[in-house]
């Protein structure tokens, strides 16, 4: 089945690809047998995920309001290809849309890599409240323009922590000789290096046959990918050390969006401002089930370890940051004035309910 899967996903973004090289208009949109412009929009996540959801509300509200127009398609699962392939494919303009996780995004545009940093933010408060200030995400959105994608909204993805096969990670000492995947970005990688674990980078839909057949001791994400990736049936532990709120990032192709008429464009923002309101609401009622599922069936145990020994590792690199590109100095400001007004909330992860 998933070989399946797979040959659909290469053989679809193959395409893809080819029809973006062919030229197919400036922007690559086809059209339907009516008429419409076809808007393509791909992500990496089952068809239950939040991210899924929201994408169908945008769909829905698009093909409403301007359905003579444009005919909205969502593929899930990664079967456009994985999201270095989809960037990629937005870029070109073989697709419109695709989600792809801030994470990887740091080698398309380094500005990108200040979301990424560990400990960056001290609550979801402090998050979101952040990601929701255009004077702090305009500079980071607006910076792949030259490469021909653009963010037209932020999607929250939790805050990611640690899961192993056998051994609870209590400690930073524990992920010691540990093979754990992360994404591929040289901040994850650098990070995990830090910690005592050894990074393994690969791509999402890669994670759940690389711990089954224990290429991987571990993984580190949100409770989602427990259960809507099944991760949980594998790994046992699951460690509240809270290192990182990454968040995934709705991106488009810049042509696309610069050439439709004022007005379709005007509605098209309120459908990116839908997909976060809608995932947003989703988001906090699906980690809820997660988090029951995999407790009560995939017997999974949460564990609240201290967070404190991960984070005095971890934060030598906001420095580093800073030194390597001061430009983002003004952003790391204003993310601490809201790390300052939503201090780290005690009963939020770090400490058991
Ligand atoms: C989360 C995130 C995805 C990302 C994945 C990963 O699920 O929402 O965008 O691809 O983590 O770890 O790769």
């Amino acid at each position: 089945m998933k070989r399946l899967h797979r040959a659909i996903a290469l053989t679809l973004s193959g395409v893809l690809l080819t029809a973006a090289m062919a030229g197919c208009g400036s922007t690559g949109s086809a059209q339907d047998s009516t008429d419409r412009t076809i808007v393509r929009i791909g992500h990496n996540q089952a068809t239950d995920h939040p991210t899924h959801i929201s994408l169908l509300a945008f769909e829905e509200y698009i093909e409403d309001k301007l359905g003579d127009k444009y005919d909205v398609e969502v593929y899930p699962s990664e079967l456009l290809g994985s999201q270095t392939d989809m960037v990629q494919l937005t870029q070109t303009g073989a697709i419109d849309f695709c989600v792809a996780s801030n994470s990887i995004l740091e080698t398309f545009s380094e500005n990108y890599t200040i979301f990424n940093m560990p400990y960056l933010f001290a609550s979801s408060d402090a998050y979101h409240a952040a990601m929701d200030d255009p004077e702090i995400t305009d500079p980071i959105f607006e910076s792949t323009k030259k490469a021909g994608f653009e963010a037209v909204t932020w999607i929250d993805a939790g805050t990611r922590n640690f899961y192993t096969v056998s051994k609870p990670i209590e400690t930073p000492a524990d992920l010691k000789g540990l093979k754990i995947r992360v994404q591929q970005s040289p901040t994850n990688v650098e990070m995990m290096n830090l910690l005592g674990g050894s990074a393994t980078p690969m791509g999402f839909g890669e994670v759940y046959t690389a711990l089954q057949s224990k290429v991987i001791d571990g993984a580190e994400n949100n409770e989602m990918a427990l259960t809507s990736n099944g991760h949980g049936d594998v790994c046992k532990y699951y460690s509240y050390d809270m290192h990182q709120m990454i968040p995934d990032i709705l991106i488009g192709n810049c042509a696309f969006l610069d050439e439709m008429p004022e007005e379709d464009r005007a509605i098209f923002e309120e459908g990116f401002a839908l997909v976060n309101q809608v995932e947003r609401e989703e988001w906090t009622k699906a980690v809820e089930a997660a988090k029951d599922k995999a407790q009560n069936e995939q017997g999974v145990q949460f564990l609240y370890p201290d967070t404190k020994p991960f984070q005095e590792i971890c934060m030598p690199m906001h420095q580093s940051l800073l030194e390597q590109y001061s430009e983002l100095e003004p952003i790391y400001e204003g993310i601490q004035k809201y790390n300052e007004q939503y201090p780290t909330d005690a009963a939020e992860g770090g400490t058991e309910p």
